[in-house]
């Protein structure tokens, strides 16, 4: 991967939102570009989970999820981010979202949607004291999107309040390591590239793009082409992907390639002719006139 930077500029951005009750957020910007959210979440969702949970605060409603096991996916896909576990999933757009191979959302509906502004905030009580620490992220309309819970000293297990004399001050390790990487460029970001750039292959295993019900040799057959070319390649099953005709549908995201009727014997000439080679297998490239 070239030009990743692992050091990231700070923004010097720290601005307040005061509650009505006198409760204080002190938000702290940093980038939000996918060089810089890439790394974050994927640290946060593939190495961190068992410290993160997820959700969503308005007056009125708070939704809070945490991990009860390590997410099974953590992949990019056409600007959105996806992570699923066992029983729930999240998208979060982190990049415009082109709208498939067809190339379908507005130009106006892409900038509402994409992340705009990312921070780490601590929430502070009427004394001044923080209370909360987490991450917010806003879209391109300026409104809150999800929110990421970050360890709370003042919390013990099962969510109990521990006396406000005996906070357990280890549990901000996760935040201060967090803001000397990503607000105040301090430390480098722990990756040599992006981890939500690193290329793929997926198959669609919906039943809408009929028969790629029969998906299961078509993934199995990239998974052996992948391994036998010896290719730093990951090989994964996702959900609708957009084409929902002439399955199975196969889709490579190191140049945002999507095939149709990708028989086993197909999947093996997309790892060895295209991948391998860079020569696409032009009569199995989707196109939306067939
Ligand atoms: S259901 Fe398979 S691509 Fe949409």
């Amino acid at each position: 991967m070239t030009g990743f930077n692992r050091w990231v500029t700070a923004l010097h951005k720290q601005t307040e939102e005061r509650s009505p009750t006198n409760w204080n957020l002190v938000y702290e910007d940093f980038p939000h570009t996918i060089d810089v959210t890439g790394p974050l979440l994927y640290t946060l969702f593939q190495e961190q989970w068992q410290q993160v949970q997820i959700g969503h605060i308005v007056e009125g409603s708070v939704l809070e999820l945490e991990f009860t096991s390590e997410p099974k996916l953590c992949v990019l896909y056409d600007g959105y981010l996806t992570v699923a576990t066992e029983g729930w999933h999240l998208h979060l757009c982190l990049e415009e979202h082109l709208g498939g191979p067809l190339c379908k959302t507005p130009p106006e509906l892409r900038q509402h949607r994409v992340v705009s502004r990312a921070a780490l905030y601590r929430r502070k009580n009427p004394q001044g004291e923080p209370r909360m620490w987490g991450i917010q992220f806003w879209n391109g309309a300026g409104e809150k999107m999800m929110t990421l819970f970050l360890p709370n000293p003042y919390l013990g297990d099962g969510e109990d309040l521990l006396p406000e004399s005996k906070p357990r001050q280890e549990k901000l390790q996760l935040y201060s390591q967090l803001r000397d990487i990503y607000v105040l460029g301090k430390s480098p970001i722990p990756f040599e590239d992006n981890p939500l750039k690193r290329p793929y292959l997926s198959v669609c295993r919906s039943s809408r793009c009929y028969p790629s019900r029969q998906w299961q040799p078509t993934f199995e057959a990239l998974q052996s082409a992948v391994e036998k070319a010896g290719l730093d390649v990951q090989v994964i099953t996702s959900g609708c992907l957009e084409v929902c005709r002439m399955g199975p549908v196969v889709f490579y995201s190191g140049d945002r390639t999507w095939y149709t009727r990708a028989t086993p014997e197909v999947a093996d000439r997309i790892v060895s002719e295209h991948l391998v080679k860079g020569e696409k297998l032009a009569k199995h490239l989707y196109s939306p006139a067939v």
